[in-house]
């Protein structure tokens, strides 16, 4: 839990710094007054990375070359330093390398309007959606990712030069299904663990006694190897790696038809609820301390039979903050400090 936060050269913020309670934090302001950015610094303090951009370098405030972010939990002085040259990782003013011990600290879970698109976007969310659950709760799932994608990368910048050479490219086969087939196992397993919290998520807020079912499609075969072999003359035509864990996806069925393409805008926000409150159970069952929950203008949007059915089903003991741009919506039972942002000032009402 954390009970401050500061922010120094933080997207719009030059600097600010806000005193946070155990349950509830509500960030109120307008469109583009900074409340997602206030819990992105929460994250990229907690976890080293954002949950809504790929890389750091954004975040860097206009015209500025590094960002900070700093804050305590009840233990521990944390504090992260961002230029694209350096970064510094400190956990009670101690440097910290490797960051096995700062990255157990907490664990984050983002709730999001974009989260609709974990149901009828392409399958890059649903990756990027087991990737950051992954790499919070097992240590060697980003290195495996990291190699897996340089793999890729360097592969792919092979096909497209103007004359792969079948040698080259096979040069950088082992390395891709070696960090490949790991990478599928460990998703195959944690779809496997997701499913069963996923579908009691969706009983639960749903209230509609639909079946939620979740299903891994691997982007290769078991026989990755054969796969990729047999691929040649199309990924050479395409100019691109066709087969691999880059085209993993997780199949979402309601009533076994897929959502994206069948359910209503309303069912597939379910689902999109139920894949995260799936991410925060998970968290629990797993570590000591319950994930800190950013729930980023979802309340004020929801009807009000999901949002008291998530609130109900939210882990109660986690931290939360939570954005909006009023207050309105607001019932018994979510009780905590209200920050107002204007003009890049938090004031407490
Ligand atoms: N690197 C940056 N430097 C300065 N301003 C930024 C940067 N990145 C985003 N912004 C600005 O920060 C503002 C706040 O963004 P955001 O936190 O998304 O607001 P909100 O969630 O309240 O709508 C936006 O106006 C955006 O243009
Ligand atoms: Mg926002």
């Amino acid at each position: 839990m954390l009970t401050e936060l500061q922010l120094r050269n933080f997207r719009c913020f030059e600097s600010l710094g806000v005193e946070l309670a155990p349950d509830f934090n509500f960030f109120i302001g307008r469109n583009g007054q900074g409340k997602t950015s206030i819990l992105e610094a929460a994250c990229v303090l907690l976890r080293l990375q954002s949950q809504r951009s790929a890389t750091l370098a954004p975040i860097i405030r206009f015209g500025q070359k590094s960002f900070a972010v700093s804050g305590r939990d009840k233990n521990h002085a944390l504090e992260f330093r961002y230029s694209p040259l350096r970064r510094k990782i400190s956990l009670d003013q101690v440097e910290q390398r490797p960051l096995d011990e700062y990255l157990r600290i907490a664990r984050v879970v983002s709730f999001a309007n974009t989260d609709i698109e974990l149901v009828r976007g392409s399958s890059e969310p649903r990756r990027r959606y087991l990737d950051f659950l992954a790499i919070q709760i097992d240590p060697v799932y980003r290195p495996t990712l990291r190699a897996y994608e340089r793999a890729l990368r360097s592969r792919n910048a092979l096909l497209k030069s103007p004359h792969p050479r079948s040698r080259e490219l096979a040069a950088y086969d082992p390395q891709l299904l070696e960090h490949g087939a790991k990478l599928g196992t460990m998703r195959a397993r944690l779809v496997e663990r997701i499913a069963p919290l996923a579908a009691a998520a969706h009983r639960e807020i749903s209230g509609t006694g639909e079946t939620l079912l979740l299903r891994f499609t691997p982007g290769n075969e078991a026989d990755f190897a054969g796969a990729l072999a047999d691929s040649r003359t199309e990924e050479l035509r395409l100019r691109q790696t066709i087969v691999g864990p880059h085209r993993d996806d997780i199949e979402l069925l309601v009533e076994a038809k897929v959502a994206g393409q069948y359910a209503s805008e309303g069912q597939q926000r379910t689902v999109a609820l139920a894949l995260k409150i799936a991410q925060a159970r998970i968290f629990l069952a797993e570590e000591e301390t319950p994930p800190l929950l950013l729930i980023d203008d979802i309340f004020g949007e929801l009807d009000p039979v999901r949002r008291n059915a998530l609130l109900e089903h939210l882990p109660a003991e986690a931290q939360k903050f939570v954005t909006a741009t009023t207050m309105q919506w607001r019932e018994d039972g979510c009780e905590g400090p209200v920050w107002e942002l204007r003009d890049r000032e938090l004031i407490r009402r």
